[in-house]
């Protein structure tokens, strides 16, 4: 089963709780959150305190996608928050191993973020116990941006490894996902569909939601 995380990134921040709101009652589990610190990519957007008041407003799972410098300091923050999974960026984990098992000891799912240039070989000692990979199909730091086309490939070599080995993890994609490539990313083999401006920025969010499901199921089956 696919699911579509819709990117809060792209919600509109006056009514962030309606957004949820209306995405949930299209049948959204799960939500996506941006983090993002102005050192590891151009841009900040939010932090802890926002994490906390989303928990208090919905039980949906909250994927928090950490695009910072110091994830070992702030994965903790953000689980005590109310985080449900965390990932962090291969690039930004010099001891990788230690940051994960630590994610996963704090209690939250634990995720690696590969960036447009980084390949899916740097991840082979960790894939055994990870909860699941996020594929980056833009360069991070920004919504609205055009799908890289390389990154089906990556999500292609990820399946392979998980199927040959038996691995558990999920597969993540995140970036310029909308109705005209989710069929193939779900084919690709990825489950967790990230979504910002093709949800939050279309009319109805919800009928948004619907649309991307339902094409990246036919994708998924084919
Ligand atoms: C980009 C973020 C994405 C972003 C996706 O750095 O990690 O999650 O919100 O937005 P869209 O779907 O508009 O590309
Ligand atoms: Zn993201």
């Amino acid at each position: 089963m696919v699911e579509i995380l819709p990117s809060l990134l792209a919600a509109d921040f006056t009514r962030l709780g309606e957004e949820i709101a209306h995405v949930e009652q299209a049948g959204v589990t799960m939500l996506h959150v941006d983090v993002m610190d102005g050192h590891f990519v151009p841009n900040i957007t939010m932090g802890p305190p926002v994490v906390k008041s989303l928990r208090k407003i919905t039980k949906t799972h909250l994927d928090v996608h950490l695009m910072i410098t110091d994830p070992d300091r702030y994965a903790p923050v953000f689980i005590e928050s109310g985080a449900d999974s965390v990932s962090v960026h291969q690039e930004a984990c010099p001891h990788l191993d230690r940051t994960l098992r630590m994610i996963q000891a704090e209690g939250a799912l634990a995720g690696v973020v590969l960036n447009p240039a980084t390949p899916v070989a740097t991840l082979d000692e960790v894939l055994e116990f990870v909860d699941f990979v996020l594929i980056m199909s833009v360069n991070p730091g920004f919504g609205g941006q055009r799908f890289l086309p390389g990154s089906l490939r990556k999500i292609q070599q990820l399946a392979e490894r998980r199927a040959r080995f038996g691995y558990g993890f999920k597969i993540e994609i995140d970036g310029g996902v909308g109705i005209d490539n989710v069929a193939e990313i779900a084919r690709a083999g990825a489950e967790w569909l990230v979504a910002g401006s093709s949800v939050f920025g279309a009319p109805d969010s919800g009928a948004a939601v619907r649309s991307l499901r339902d094409a990246a199921n036919v994708g998924h089956l084919a």
